[in-house]
């Protein structure tokens, strides 16, 4: 199996993405989960990144608390996206699992550091303060990085918390700037795709139907979660962003994308943590990333139930 380290503020559709992961041990090794203040402060997505370790009945998943604050900047949260917990939806019990006492970016500089060059993967569904951090105090282990996923950005879809940028990046463009700027092969699922990944009304009841505790968990999550695209957007549910990473490392080939130069943007107030896309190579800048356009959502929607189905 592939060996991933999950960076991730949850969350529901963060919580969904990792019971994609923990429901694929055969495809997916998780050594540990960091979590980082985004969605909530820390202290919650610590807490959701747990709550859902025991919904998917692996308890020994190793979690730590990275983060609590982005580079330079004050951290801006979204409980208007996900709810004051940022688990709100379905009722789970409280954690009884230990947080790890090492700090999430000692352990992704450790991690990477002790496993051979090339063998880990870093799956990224928040702000990216903890990888620009793991990097800035141990450069040597950008190199043995075998590739990031990370969902961030937007291109044709523009802004989701700004009318130029995208949430995770918007939060910490300053760290995102240093991922981005890396020279780490980066896959990055951007608005453009997650807005296709949409939970349509018969895909939840689909969930909800499996009728395992995390079937319901995910149904109750989505319900919850769909409020504020469906007010925003007028779309039809809600799009489950963060899944896109888990689901690319499964079947790449549900996706399409263009391997282009992104470069964001850290100075102007106004397009702040706006992914600038040279989706058409008028810029003679190197390309640095695969940028996800598209996906086949009936597959990716067929792959997410039947793996939710394998868990408690
Ligand atoms: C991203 O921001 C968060 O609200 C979601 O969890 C996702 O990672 C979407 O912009
Ligand atoms: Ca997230």
């Amino acid at each position: 199996p592939r060996k991933i380290i999950i960076d991730t503020d949850p969350g529901q559709d963060d919580a969904v993405a990792i019971l994609l992961a923990l429901a694929s041990p055969e495809e997916i090794d998780v050594l540990g989960i960091t979590a980082v203040a985004g969605n909530v402060p820390l202290s919650l997505t610590a807490r959701n990144a747990r709550i859902i370790c025991e919904l998917a009945g692996r308890p020994e998943v190793k979690v730590f608390a990275g983060c609590d604050r982005p580079m330079i900047r004050p951290l801006v949260t979204a409980e208007h996206v996900h709810g004051q917990t940022g688990l709100n939806g379905p009722v789970l019990p409280d954690p009884t699992m230990p947080l790890q006492d090492q700090h999430g970016v000692d352990f992704i500089i450790e991690t990477l550091r002790r496993e051979d060059a090339g063998t880990v993967t870093l799956c990224v569904l928040g702000p990216l303060t903890n990888i620009a951090m793991a990097f800035k105090m141990a450069p040597d282990i950008v190199e043995k990085v075998e590739e990031i996923v990370l969902m961030g950005g937007a291109y044709f879809e523009v802004g989701n918390i700004t009318p130029a940028a995208e949430f995770n990046i918007y939060v910490d463009p300053d760290a995102a700037a240093v991922v981005f700027g890396a020279g780490v092969p980066l896959v990055v699922m951007p608005l453009d795709v997650t807005h296709k990944a949409l939970v349509t009304r018969a895909r939840i009841e689909a969930f909800r139907s499996l009728g395992n505790a995390s079937g319901i968990a995910v149904a109750e999550m989505t319900d919850f979660f769909e409020r504020f695209d469906k007010e925003k957007y007028g779309s039809d549910g809600a799009p489950l962003h963060d899944p896109c990473v888990t689901a690319y490392l499964l079947q790449p080939d549900l996706f399409q994308g263009r391997q282009i130069n992104v470069e964001i943007e850290t100075g102007s107030e106004l397009t702040l943590g706006m992914t600038v896309a040279d989706w058409w190579g008028v810029s003679g800048r190197k390309d640095n990333a695969l940028f996800v356009g598209n996906l086949d959502a009936d597959g990716f929607f067929a792959l997410l139930t039947e793996r939710i189905a394998r868990l408690p």
